[in-house]
């Protein structure tokens, strides 16, 4: 027989021993537990089941609400890579067009909009440009598409791939663009200013930094650039509009690879070309623009027709002054008339054989004063170039100035001309021969 305290003592122990039962049973559940988890959440990856066709986790790769995007839970291995790698493309706008098929729908919306053509051309393009895609930019389009697989044929079909098409097409279309020749005219309202000298100056010395670069003589019927670099062409820009030969075999060589495509001494056709004819001549020259990096062209002197046309699909414009008052005056009509054609053309003012810089600042200041007084804009002025003897001493040598004296003055400006910076980006998304066409319509 226990007694109280024998009693109190047994029940003591009995209970000790449960609790210490139960929190053993307690530890074996909770370790149990900690092993069967890592081994559904494996499983689940390897048979690519749980889930998984739950709205949370669509199949087609698109991210969902949750905080891993929907990516770590109920993929298969090659799902969950391409889950990774389209999450990491659409986080940095990097999705490529051939990811952006129809399959992929719900990406597309993830995908920043590719710029618009506006944007593109926002600033080289003319304002009558901005809207259209012209026919041969489209044929080139098509021809550079064609390698991706039919990807063309396939938009044709559906509807649905059209939005995806577009953003293909801008996409080709700025590549393409970026094939062409930039383009800078050189012009001036009054004669003998100086263009050619700038004009051959300048292309010589990109072509001598490895640019492709191909001067055009423009000067309808009195042309003379050929002579300022000693060559003696057997054909001209006169016997491209008559179709005797194509652009590419008129085109002669001078120092550093320039090529020169010479102007017309005194043809008739080339001093009054009807309409006709000129459109005739820039067909033919469009395919020079795919061989060149830089087309320089020396314009006659004043406003003709071909000149103007040329203006309206210039995306860059150098305008070669005096500092006399006649050739400021002639410079300024050329200037508005640029900008009347083409309100989006870049301009650039020369102030060729000046006594002295205050001179030429004066000039400089004359002009931009009445520009901005009359116009409410005015070009940029890219420098100076001083009246030095030994321009007429290279002409008569036949061997630019930057050649045969490039320690002078006169060449020394002529350098920093030729690096005038918009010169770089003087290209736009319609080559420019299909735009001078369209401008003489
Ligand atoms: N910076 C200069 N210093 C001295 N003489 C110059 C300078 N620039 C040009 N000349 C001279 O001016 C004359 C005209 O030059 P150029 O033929 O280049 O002018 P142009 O504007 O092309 O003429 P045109 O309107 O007839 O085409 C040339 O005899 C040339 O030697
Ligand atoms: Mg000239």
């Amino acid at each position: 027989m226990l007694n109280r305290f024998q009693f109190a003592r047994l029940r003591g122990f009995r209970r000790g021993k449960k609790r210490a039962a139960a929190e053993e049973a307690r530890k074996r559940d909770e370790e149990k537990r900690r092993e069967a988890a890592p081994q559904r959440s494996l499983t689940r990856e390897v048979e690519g089941g749980g889930d998984r066709g739950s709205p949370e986790t669509p199949s087609n790769g698109a991210t969902s609400g949750r905080a891993d995007g929907g990516i770590t839970d109920g993929w298969s291995g090659n799902e969950r890579i391409e889950g990774l790698l389209r999450r990491h493309q659409e986080q940095r706008g990097l999705l490529s067009p051939e990811t952006l098929g129809p399959e992929n729908g719900a990406t597309r919306e993830a995908v920043p909009p590719p710029p618009t053509s506006d944007r593109v051309q926002s600033d080289v393009v003319p304002v009558e440009d901005s809207g259209g895609t012209s026919t041969e930019v489209a044929e080139r389009t098509r021809t550079v598409a064609a390698p991706d697989g039919g990807a063309s044929s396939s938009a044709a079909t559906s509807a649905a791939d059209a939005s995806t098409q577009d953003q293909r097409v801008r996409l080709v279309e700025g590549l393409a663009a970026t094939s062409t020749a930039r383009v800078v005219c050189i012009a001036s309202g009054k004669g003998g200013t100086g263009k050619s000298v700038i004009a051959s100056n300048l292309a010589l010395l990109r072509a001598r930094r490895g640019e492709r670069v191909l001067l055009i003589d423009f000067d309808a019927g009195l042309a003379n650039a050929h002579l300022l670099l000693g060559l003696a062409p057997p054909h001209d820009v006169g016997h491209v509009m008559e179709g005797t030969v194509s652009a590419r075999e008129a085109l002669v060589e001078g120092p550093h690879g320039l090529k020169l495509l010479a102007g017309g001494v005194g043809r008739q056709c080339l001093i009054d070309p009807t309409r006709r004819e000129l459109d005739r001549l820039f067909k033919a020259l469009r395919p020079l623009e795919d061989d060149f990096d830089l087309i320089v062209i020396d314009h006659g002197a004043g406003l003709s027709y071909s000149t103007v046309a040329h203006l309206a699909a210039a995306s860059t414009l150098l305008l070669v002054t005096n500092h006399e008052v006649t050739a400021l005056s002639d410079g300024y009509a050329l200037y508005k008339r640029a900008k009347l054609v083409n309100p989006e053309i870049r301009v650039g003012l020369v102030v060729n054989r000046a006594p002295d810089e205050r001179l030429a600042m004066d000039a400089w200041n004359r002009f931009r004063g009445a520009s901005h007084k009359f116009l409410g804009h005015a070009p940029e002025l890219i420098g100076w170039v001083p009246a030095d003897p030994v321009i007429s001493q290279a002409v008569q040598l036949r061997k630019p100035a930057v050649l045969s004296f490039p320690e002078s003055a006169a060449a020394k400006a002529i350098t920093r001309v030729a690096a005038w910076g918009p010169m770089d980006h003087a290209r736009t998304t319609t080559p420019f021969y299909v735009k001078a066409r369209r401008a003489l319509r």
